[in-house]
């Protein structure tokens, strides 16, 4: 029998686009941002089809709050409709969400729904969703690197029990496996600060499709792109090692 083609376990997705696919079509960049919402929907339904069991998407990153302010609203507000508008059907495709980023900053309302959507689909198993919002991954390594200074000045710690495990205990999907694939769609071939600590093995692809016209078609290219990779972790291929 032939060799099934591994399949990643976790995708890590830098949803990246909006902006100049609605520019492209002469409409305001919250139009792309609505639009890469329909993006997402359809990407979730595409993953769940392809049984992988964990998504981890950039929605929001810390340096977002860099743009001008009209846009940053649009955007949480899009994001608080999209809350309150997706979450049953996504609870009802068996979805569970979790959201991670500093959530503090935001208003109470926001941090409700969120709270809600966690609350509803905590119980569900197909596809673990993690949404990154005013999230990055220095801020991720800079807060686990305070407990663990807390840890060690109430004698708690002891520099030489810090390990990568325990390091690993203290940062955001500490409960996970790292992503096997990371997508980053809009053609710019960077990381903005996601995940960083856990994609040290992480397969990278990018993508030139923009971010709403992303799906199906766009994610199976990405898995063949994953199935042909050979993952070494620092050792030998098998055709090396002979
Ligand atoms: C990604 O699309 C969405 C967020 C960063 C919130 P962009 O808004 O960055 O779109 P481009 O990259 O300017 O086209
Ligand atoms: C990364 O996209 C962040 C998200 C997709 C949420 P950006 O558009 O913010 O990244 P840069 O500025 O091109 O690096
Ligand atoms: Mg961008």
């Amino acid at each position: 029998m032939p060799e099934l083609p591994p399949s990643p376990h976790h995708i890590a997705i830098v949803m990246d686009g909006n902006g100049r696919w609605a520019m492209r079509r002469g409409k305001p960049r919250s139009y792309g941002h609505q639009a890469g919402s329909e993006a997402l929907k359809r990407t979730v339904e595409a993953v769940i089809r392809c049984d992988v069991p964990v998504l981890t998407v950039f929605a929001f990153s810390c340096e977002n709050w860099r743009r001008p302010p009209t846009e940053v609203r649009k955007l949480l507000d899009l994001f608080l409709r999209a809350l309150n508008k997706d979450v049953r059907e996504l609870h009802e495709h068996g979805v569970r969400i979790n959201f991670i980023g500093e959530r503090s900053v935001f208003n109470p309302s926001l941090r409700e729904g969120m709270a809600q959507a966690e609350q509803l689909t905590c119980g569900n198993q197909r596809l673990q969703l993690n949404v990154a919002v005013n999230y990055s991954g220095r801020a991720d390594v800079v807060a686990a690197a305070r407990r663990i200074a807390a840890a060690a000045a109430t004698g708690n710690l002891a520099a030489e029990d810090l390990t990568e495990a325990r390091l690993n205990e203290e940062l955001t999907l500490a409960h996970l496996p790292p992503p096997d694939l990371f997508i980053r769609t809009g053609g710019e071939k960077r990381l903005s600060n996601f995940l960083l600590w856990q994609i040290a093995y992480t397969e990278l692809h990018f993508s030139d499709v923009l971010w709403p016209d992303f799906g199906g078609d766009a994610l199976e290219e990405a898995l063949i792109d994953f199935a042909g990779r050979e993952r070494r972790f620092g050792g030998l291929s098998r055709a090396r090692s002979a």
